[in-house]
């Protein structure tokens, strides 16, 4: 059981020593319960080698303690000082195209450097050892935002060392390696893992396996990486949560794998700055600019619930607008609110916005805050101050809900897909995101689950779409399962290796599934193909040699959805009306049970309660749901921004 509460993050070495004292008195009247701190400070912790400067974080934290509020500390090791670059010139990342990386920012280090990865560890374990006892400290952060800035990939000498002797542990011997990438193809056979390269600056693309075990070797080495500093804080203090904060949409290395030495997972949330970056259709971006993707935020949330077994926080909460889009608009009133909300009814222990005080110098002085640079309060402080107040009445102690329906999300499809996309753009993560927000539509409570699931028992529904190859877990699942199982486009159509299985896609027995995937039509976006009823097919059409039952044909006759009993295979990307239309089929096969709700507005249960949350830009009025026993914050009718709570009859 825990209790929602918020938190901020704060730069105490940002800030006069004689403010902070008044800083934390006021954090405490917005009713704020956790601070994180630390995470850039490493040049004002240690600012020459070997001399440590903890005095001053250590009555940070008493003060902080002194008005009630708990510490999240977070290790500084995104932000290696000036002189460590000197002591390890080496620690910094090489690119793509063989630039090195400089000093002057942030993340300026190699996940491959050994040296730099021991540098962590002391930075870590001494930091542990002064503040492990501090009665204000309540949990820890590793690191900022593994990845940020495209680092998670060097193409650095450490880096070539370290993927050569992962492969020689991995394969054995080169004969192996050689059999695993197709190597005879192009006359690519090594006969030593020395000789091994990096799969950039090559003249053409690198056979697929070779990138693809490029993209498993740098995952690993983020997360070894984790695995240094959790190992010693946990050695520490072994009951105090290690926390790391995820990103948005950030895929590159395997973040399942990541936790696995976490003890909650954490993202930054920043919807606004999200959706002005991303690839949504510019009448989105235009619909929703001062609220954020209606189900981004959301899909996250479940995501990294999923990532952290269970456990998530927001570590990062967007609070007005930020720095580093190209436009940066103002939220709606109101969203700061919202945000934190719609975080609490997805299973959020913590929201923690992002930041304190607007910083006035330096590179994200135009982000916003909780304060103005000038102290006085920026909007997200009432509103803050008013979760904080809301939250008090309603008593939401218990877990997000399990959902009725999962969907499969997988780092390596992700990978996959971006090495080999066949149709430009072609991706896992779009494809999961398009059922989760036709699902979502529906009121419907969606879990993420990874791929290492062995059981999918309990949902009504489960979706697998776009999952580059499948491993013994799913398999299991997949033959066990008795509810609705949704299978396609593009799933089970490579190998682990990255090579086309012999009875081709989706390759499972024809008794479950009797469909070969024959051919592929690529699409280019702008040529849709009309199915039959409703819908279109966009970008990827199969060819599907089939015995199985027809639901949906393509005006060509070309077979869509087919099944076979609960399981149905999907041979097509469908558009925004062919997902829809496949979702909504499924959902009156399972009799699954929606609710009718207004556009714009999303929800989600937890323990008792189900929370509304409105992104649309105007008011929206509810529709009375059976199996509620009405409403304890908010009302039907809706306000842009507005949050509704509603008792649920029978706790769910
Ligand atoms: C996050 C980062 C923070 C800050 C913030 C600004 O990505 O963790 O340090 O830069 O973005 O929005």
């Amino acid at each position: 059981m825990t209790t929602p509460a918020l938190g901020v993050c704060y730069y105490p070495e940002h800030w006069p020593e004689d403010v902070w004292e008044r800083d934390a008195a006021r954090m405490a009247e917005v009713g704020i319960k956790w601070v994180r701190i630390g995470e850039f400070a490493w040049s004002k912790l240690e600012p020459t080698p070997g001399k440590l400067t903890f005095d001053w974080i250590i009555r940070a934290m008493d003060v902080l303690g002194r008005h009630g509020l708990k510490v999240v500390f977070g290790t500084p090791t995104a932000t290696p000082p000036r002189w460590m670059v000197d002591k390890h010139p080496a620690m910094l990342a090489v690119d793509a195209q063989g630039r090195r990386r400089g000093f002057g920012s942030r993340r300026h280090y190699d996940f491959s450097h050994l040296g730099y990865r021991e540098e962590a560890g002391r930075i870590t374990r001494l930091l542990a050892d002064a503040v492990g006892d501090h009665p204000a400290l309540g949990a820890w952060q590793t690191d900022n935002e593994y990845g940020c800035h495209g680092t998670t990939y060097s193409y650095s000498p450490s880096a070539e060392a370290g993927f050569r002797q992962w492969l020689a542990e991995k394969y054995g011997n080169v004969d192996a390696l050689n059999q695993a990438w197709g190597a005879v193809f192009w006359s690519m056979d090594y006969n030593s893992f020395e000789q091994v390269g990096l799969p950039n600056l090559l003249v053409c693309e690198a056979a697929p396996a070779h990138d693809l075990d490029f993209r498993r070797y740098a995952s690993d080495q983020v997360a070894a990486f984790n695995k240094v500093q959790f190992d010693i804080l946990k050695a520490r203090r072994p009951d105090l949560p290690v926390i790391h904060n995820f990103m948005s949409r950030y895929t590159e290395f395997d973040h399942y794998d990541v936790a696995e030495t976490l003890d909650i997972a954490s993202w930054d949330s920043y919807p606004i700055g999200h959706l002005a970056v991303s690839d949504e259709p510019d009448e989105i971006k235009r619909l929703y600019m001062r609220q954020g993707d209606p189900d981004n935020a959301a899909f996250h949330h479940d995501l990294y619930r999923a990532v952290g077994h269970g456990r998530w926080w927001i570590m990062e909460q967007q609070p007005g607008p930020v720095n580093w889009a190209q436009f940066n608009p103002d939220p709606l009133p109101g969203m700061a609110r919202l945000w934190a909300w719609e975080g609490f009814a997805h299973g959020a222990e913590v929201v923690t916005y992002f930041r304190w005080r607007q910083a006035p110098f330096a590179q994200e002085q135009m982000h916003a805050g909780l304060l103005r640079p000038d102290s006085e309060p920026a909007p997200a402080y009432h509103e803050a101050m008013q979760v904080a107040e809301e939250l008090k009445s309603v008593a939401l102690d218990g877990l997000a809900n399990k959902g009725r329906v999962a969907l499969v999300f997988d780092y390596q499809s992700e990978w996959a897909w971006e090495i080999q996309p066949q149709a430009k753009g072609f991706s896992h993560g779009a494809h999961v995101r398009a059922l989760y927000a036709a699902f979502r539509k529906h009121g419907i409570d969606i879990d993420i689950l990874p791929p290492s699931t062995k059981s999918f028992a309990g949902y009504d529904i489960v979706a697998i779409p776009a999952l580059f190859a499948w491993n013994d877990a799913l398999r299991e699942a997949i033959t066990e399962f008795d509810g609705h199982l949704l299978i396609g486009p593009r799933s089970g159509s490579k190998t682990e290796n990255f090579a086309i299985p012999a009875n081709l896609a989706p390759d499972l027995p024809s008794n479950l599934l009797d469909v070969k995937v024959a051919r592929i039509d690529s699409l280019d976006p702008a040529l849709d193909i009309e199915v039959r009823g409703s819908g279109a097919i966009h970008h990827w059409r199969e060819r599907i040699e089939t015995r199985a039952n027809v639901v949906i044909e393509d005006v060509d006759g070309w077979p869509v959805l087919v099944n076979q009993g609960k399981l149905y295979y999907l041979g097509a990307s469908g558009n925004r009306a062919l997902v829809q239309r496949v979702v909504d089929y499924l959902l009156a096969e399972t009799d699954t049970p929606t609710l009718n709700l207004p556009a714009g507005v999303r929800c989600r249960t937890r323990d008792g309660f189900r929370i509304y949350v409105n992104y649309g830009a105007g008011p929206a009025a509810l529709n009375a749901a059976t199996d509620e026993a009405g409403y304890v914050l908010g009302t039907a009718e809706m306000p842009a921004a507005g949050v509704t709570v509603a008792r649920l009859a029978r706790a769910g």
